[in-house]
């Protein structure tokens, strides 16, 4: 699939189920390596990144079994240290977890160059900062990166910046090291603690001792379980944008509230109906929502993985909007693609000003994953049809786009 049509059909309503998150199911994935025995990993997205790490685990010796539609046995007993750098993992921002699995495994590993969205460089300075911190050569070339190390010491280790992937990268060289890690400054997306859950499962030892600190202490062996991803917030999220953007009436199933509170507290500011179940959450719009202000924060802030469907959204709302970006400063590509449907929004260093109107629809590039998604909100709620072209970044992370936003009455027909 590489183009779309929209065609606008007004207000979207309906409800759709959640699968299972792209960032949970991706280093839960990949630390199956750090096991003894098999894992089954269930509720994982129907998403091409999950394919490509399975391909991954596969070409490294993994047994990879599809048990169900969502389940895979991942059995690591004969899985080595790979000789040369993976190409696979070009394609793949998560790939960079292969370095501390691979060190907790092997002693050793290359990756090639890692991929993911283009947000104007994606540095891994404190990947590395707790990589060697643990002991380890970190060797950076222009063909991809490279981990060894004669054995992994337990230490503790302050973070620059909360980072997701160089806590995951922590507690997967961690896992297995000898004594006590403690990573200070550490993520707290729901995503690092289902990570946890897994290993835990597994028989790690791990903790998080505050909100952003997390103890481990190293264990010799991990047997591998049983396990289920969380569902995907981003997904939740973004469908319930697409409700307020097109003033319908949205029902997410399979949810857990508490982790969209951030985008669900500003929709009720924004003048949208909210009602929060145990495991599903909707939204009404009963009109057009009112403009508000946006800062993206590590969790528990406002996601920047929702920050591009909330500018779609606000460039239908009554009255200015601004959103500020302070974890990706250049994620901001897509606003020249909106400004093609009219919206009315200008970017200064971090921060967008968005003042709310009328979209009439247009022909779009899909810069990234995320943004893929706002345009698609954006081309729904406009008026007239609009030609999403390279949508296949949005395949990276949502399972079945176009069969969900059809549940909910969008006709979007694939080219
Ligand atoms: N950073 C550094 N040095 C590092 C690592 C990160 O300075 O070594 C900075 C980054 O430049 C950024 C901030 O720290 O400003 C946060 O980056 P983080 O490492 O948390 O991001 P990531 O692990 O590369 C994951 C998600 C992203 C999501 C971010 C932030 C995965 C596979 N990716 O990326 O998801 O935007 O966390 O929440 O989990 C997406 O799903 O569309 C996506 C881009």
């Amino acid at each position: 699939m590489n183009e779309l049509i929209i065609h606008p059909v007004g207000a979207l309503r309906g409800s759709v189920p959640v699968s299972g998150s792209k960032n949970a199911a991706l280093p839960i994935l990949i630390a199956t390596l750090l096991c003894d025995g098999p894992s089954v990993i269930g509720n994982l997205p129907g998403i091409r990144d999950v394919t490509l790490t399975l391909r991954i685990l596969a070409r490294l010796g993994c047994t990879v079994e599809q048990m169900d539609d969502t389940t895979y046995r991942i059995d690591p007993t004969h899985a080595s240290a790979p000789i040369s750098a993976e190409p696979l993992t070009e394609r793949l921002r998560a790939s960079a977890y292969f370095l501390g699995a691979f060190l907790g495994r092997f002693g050793r590993g290359r990756i090639g160059r890692i991929g993911g969205c283009d947000f104007g460089g994606r540095p891994i300075d404190q990947h590395i900062k707790v990589l060697s911190a643990l002991g380890a050569t970190v060797l950076v070339t222009e063909d991809g990166v490279e981990v060894c190390s004669e054995e992994l010491k337990g230490t503790s280790v302050s973070f620059d910046t909360v980072s997701v992937g160089a806590t995951v990268n922590g507690i997967l060289s961690a896992v297995r090291a000898s004594g006590e890690t403690v990573l200070y400054g550490a993520a707290a997306e729901p995503h690092i603690d289902d990570l946890i859950g897994y290993l835990n499962r597994c028989g790690a030892n791990i903790r998080r001792a505050g909100q952003n600190e997390i103890r481990i202490r190293g264990v010799r062996r991990m047997r591998g379980c049983s396990y289920s991803v969380i569902p995907d917030m981003i997904e939740a999220g973004t469908y319930l944008i697409a409700g307020a953007a097109t003033q319908g009436a949205v029902r997410v199933r399979g949810v857990n509230p508490a982790h969209i509170a951030p985008l669900t507290r500003k929709l009720k500011e924004m003048g949208a109906d909210v009602d929060e179940e145990e495991q599903a959450v909707s939204v009404f719009a009963p009109g057009r929502l009112y403009g508000t202000r946006i800062e993206t924060q590590p969790y528990p802030g406002f996601p920047t993985d929702l920050q591009p469907q909330m500018t779609a959204l606000l460039c239908t709302c009554i009255g200015t909007g601004t959103v500020r970006e302070n974890i990706w400063r250049h994620r901001f590509r897509y606003t020249e693609e909106l400004r093609r449907m009219g919206a009315n929004i200008s970017v200064r260093e971090d921060t967008a000003t968005v003042v709310g109107g009328v979209l009439t629809g247009a022909e779009m590039t899909v810069p990234d994953l995320r943004a893929g998604a706002a345009l698609l909100i954006a081309a729904c709620a406009a008026r007239g049809d609009s030609h999403l072209y390279d949508v296949g970044w949005i395949e990276r992370g949502y399972e079945d786009f176009v069969g969900k936003m059809g549940m909910l009455g969008a006709s979007v027909t694939p080219i």
